[in-house]
């Protein structure tokens, strides 16, 4: 059974850079119900005892092209919520430090020219997606872009999602309207660097 990730922060901890409405909307509808699909197409697909990173790196051995699409968008969307209200905490942490700091200042040349960089993917994909930052199997960052609910692991990059960015409009329309780079600028206010510090780590 998978289950969302449990909050240890209330819904309207993160005002003002976070709304409240988009908050309950987001975790409460969008995330719950992909969480409440995944679990109807893992039992159909009889892979409720695998771990949702390997459900989504084996998408291709599932033949029935409609289970595997339903499992692709929803394990998908089940992810990637996941680390996204995991990052994401009330006043944000202190800066990177220790071996992200390094590898971000190798990757990017600094923590400011990564942020740049997050924040010019996630302006620039076009339609629903969200942007990544990801530890290689050398252990290096690297930045990209996806759509719709895919990530890094559906992809099969190889890469490990460490940070994310949601830019599909119900995370940001109730407040931001239009404006997804005003959105994306709040974002970096409420990012946990020891969370993604962490999972860097792991
Ligand atoms: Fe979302």
């Amino acid at each position: 059974m998978f289950e969302q990730i449990k909050l240890d922060y209330g819904f309207d901890a993160l005002e003002p850079y976070i709304d409240t409405e988009t908050m309950q909307t987001h975790y409460g509808k969008h995330h719950a119900a992909y969480t409440a699909n995944l679990n109807k197409l893992a039992d159909q697909a009889g892979k409720t005892d695998e771990s949702i990173e390997d459900i989504l790196a084996e998408l291709v051995e599932i033949k029935d092209i409609e289970l595997r699409t339903g499992l692709r968008n929803n394990g998908g969307g089940f992810y990637n919520h996941n680390l996204y209200f995991k990052e994401i905490t009330p006043g944000g942490s202190n800066l990177p430090s220790g071996i992200l700091a390094a590898k971000i200042d190798e990757a990017f040349g600094s923590f400011d020219s990564m942020k740049e960089k997050l924040t010019a993917l996630s302006i620039g994909q076009f339609g629903s997606g969200w942007a990544w930052l990801s530890k290689t199997s050398d252990g290096s960052l690297f930045a990209s872009k996806t759509d719709n609910q895919d990530n890094p692991i559906s992809l099969k990059t190889g890469h490990t999602p460490i940070m994310c960015i949601d830019v599909w409009e119900h995370a940001y329309y109730l407040k931001y309207k239009n404006l997804r780079a005003s959105y994306v600028e709040a974002l970096w206010n409420v990012i946990n660097w020891d969370i993604v510090a962490e999972l860097y780590k792991a």
